[in-house]
């Protein structure tokens, strides 16, 4: 997959890459700085091995972004979605949600499905953005700081 992206975004051209463990160092090194409570190599490794989609976005060499997607009868499960620090606040959340979109219909799924941290605000403004709507609340989902955990709100776009 590749596109030209508007100069708002990046005067570069970008591109998605399969996720592969070769590219692990630099995806974790990114998931480190992204998150509170990281994704572990381990993670990513039992992900890979259970063909999972996992692709990267590529721009200049480095990792814009990336995310990981389970595969259901009817549905997609989008289990990580992250842009680097530095690409923050650039609009490439946008990108990795369409490219996850067209994947998921030519899979034939008909609903994606994500959880999201009731406090990540962000997050949420984004996934509102997209089209996605808040279907449940799953409490204490999330791992959070000082052994506590934190409530996932559950969300869902029709294909
Ligand atoms: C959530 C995330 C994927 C959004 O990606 P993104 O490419 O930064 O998203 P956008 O550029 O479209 O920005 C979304 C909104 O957040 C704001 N924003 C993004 N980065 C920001 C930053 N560093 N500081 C302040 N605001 C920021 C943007 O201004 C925008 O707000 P607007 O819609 O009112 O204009 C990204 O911030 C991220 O990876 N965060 C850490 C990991 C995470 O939370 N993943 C989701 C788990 S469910």
């Amino acid at each position: 997959m590749s596109a030209q992206f508007d100069t708002r975004f990046s005067t570069a051209e970008a591109h998605f890459e399969p996720m592969l463990a070769d590219r692990l160092d630099e995806v974790l090194r990114v998931e480190q700085r992204a998150y509170a409570q990281p994704w572990s190599r381990a993670n990513f490794i039992d992900a890979l091995h259970s063909g999972y989609q996992a692709q990267i976005l590529m721009g200049d060499g480095n990792v814009v972004g990336y995310f990981v997607a389970m595969k259901g009868v009817d549905e997609v499960h989008l289990l990580n979605i992250t842009v680097a620090p530095e690409f923050q606040g650039q609009g490439w959340s946008r990108i990795l949600l369409d490219a996850l979109a067209i994947w998921a219909r030519g899979q034939g799924a008909e609903w994606l499905w994500l959880e999201v941290r009731v406090q990540n605000l962000r997050a949420l403004g984004v996934y509102e953005a997209h089209g996605y709507r808040r279907v449940g609340l799953r409490k204490d989902y999330y791992p959070a700081s000082h052994g506590k955990r934190e409530d996932a709100i559950v969300m869902s776009l029709r294909l």
